[in-house]
């Protein structure tokens, strides 16, 4: 009988950014375009990264260490540490066991896992594989909001079935940002990957435009969501909702006057609106305008010191994209775990030459401030 055969991480690869460089190597231009590009001129994209990279710790010395550790506690729930996949769709794209390989990945490590609702493998199949493991983190499910609010039901109602912890509602992305260089790259999905939840829905025929309607606010947009249609699913789910895509306190504060179990800062990796400010030159404000509520981050973390820094700015926990889908093209399920486990030994070694045992001690004093 032949062994089976595990991926192996490529030699070399000692980061996260490793991993993205040799993703490039693996995926083609269609899938490459997609995972990594951003809308416009990708200056949110950019500025994600470089907002992480100038804010710098302050480090501590002859703290006591000893007995340490990652562990945090979010919406009630102990996790070993504070890195959560964020919904990422259409992962075969990436690596023929897409999601699932990154949810197994994430059970195996006590991370917690978003799946979106462009996923092209389904939810069952995934909460079969994922929640069994004893050590995992959250499973929540990623909401867009359909234009017809049966599709909608039905996809919340799966996501309860399959067991999710929680939904998080996205907020930030009525339509595509401009992405230019999926554009330029002609960008198709393959045959063979597709967004398998929204298979069996009819698109609501389409009014015709009148001459001077715009085909954006009069047709795509005629029916996007609102702050009542956010106050209507609390009423359809027993599950916490939290939202995605949040950068202004006032659309933080109104979230927590409905009682929204939590807010993730982010632009969407810089694939919605260009020129919107970095997720980590937001977070403090958000953080100031919601108090108690747990605010999530995400956007260009890809080191240990971006998630202290994160932590140190309010964030409950953080969120990566990209780099875990660089880690499944690089080495399906191993190579997502990889990813999770260089992110959280960088964590430790920061913690550690901060002087932090905990996260609880993490707080803006780690920052310096020039
Ligand atoms: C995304 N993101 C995303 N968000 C979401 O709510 N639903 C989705 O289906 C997707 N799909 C998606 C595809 C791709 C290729 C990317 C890169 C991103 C946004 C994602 O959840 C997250 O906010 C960003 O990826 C975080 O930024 P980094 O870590 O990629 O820099
Ligand atoms: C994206 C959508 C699927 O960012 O959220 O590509």
């Amino acid at each position: 009988m032949n062994a089976p055969t595990v991926a192996q991480i490529p030699p070399g690869i000692v980061n996260l950014e490793d991993h993205a460089r040799h993703a490039h190597t693996v995926l083609d231009a269609n899938a490459w375009a997609y995972f990594s590009g951003g809308a416009g001129d990708e200056i949110t994209l950019r500025a994600n990264r470089s907002a992480w990279d100038t804010r710098q710790l302050y480090p501590r010395v002859l703290q006591p260490l000893a007995g340490g550790h990652t562990r945090i506690t979010l919406l009630g729930r102990a996790l070993a540490h504070p890195i959560l996949l964020a919904p990422v769709a259409f992962q075969r794209m990436a690596h023929p066991d897409g999601e699932l390989a990154s949810a197994y990945a994430a059970a195996a490590l006590g991370a917690g896992m978003v799946l979106s609702t462009n996923s092209s493998i389904a939810i069952e199949k995934i909460a079969a594989t994922a929640l069994n493991e004893s050590a995992r983190g959250p499973f929540w499910f990623q909401l867009y909001l359909q234009d017809n609010r049966a599709h909608t039901l039905a996809l919340v109602q799966r996501a309860e079935l399959a067991g999710c912890d929680a939904l998080v509602l996205t907020v930030d992305g009525p339509t595509d940002g401009a992405r230019d260089r999926q554009r330029r790259a002609g960008f198709r999905l393959p045959s063979g990957v597709s967004a398998v939840h929204l298979a069996d829905f009819r698109p609501m025929p389409a009014e015709p435009l009148h001459p001077g309607q715009s085909a954006l606010f009069d047709g795509l947009l005629a029916h996007a969501p609102t702050w009542d249609d956010v106050a209507w699913l609390q009423t359809q789910t027993r599950l916490p909702v939290l939202l995605k895509g949040i950068l202004h306190p006032a659309d933080a504060r109104q979230a927590a006057a409905l009682g929204l179990a939590g807010i993730i800062v982010s632009n969407h990796g810089g694939r919605t609106l260009d020129t919107a400010p970095a997720t980590a030159a937001v977070l403090p404000r958000i953080k100031d305008a919601v108090g108690d509520l747990p605010v999530l981050v995400d956007g260009g973390i890809r080191r240990g010191t971006d998630v202290l820094k994160a932590v140190a700015l309010g964030a409950s926990a953080v969120l990566i994209g990209r780099p875990y889908v660089y880690g499944l093209a690089n080495a399906g399920a191993v190579g997502v775990a990889h990813v999770l486990r260089l992110l959280r030994d960088e964590l430790e070694i920061a913690m550690a030459l901060c002087g932090c045992q905990t996260l609880d001690q993490a707080s803006p004093a780690l920052l310096f401030e020039g």
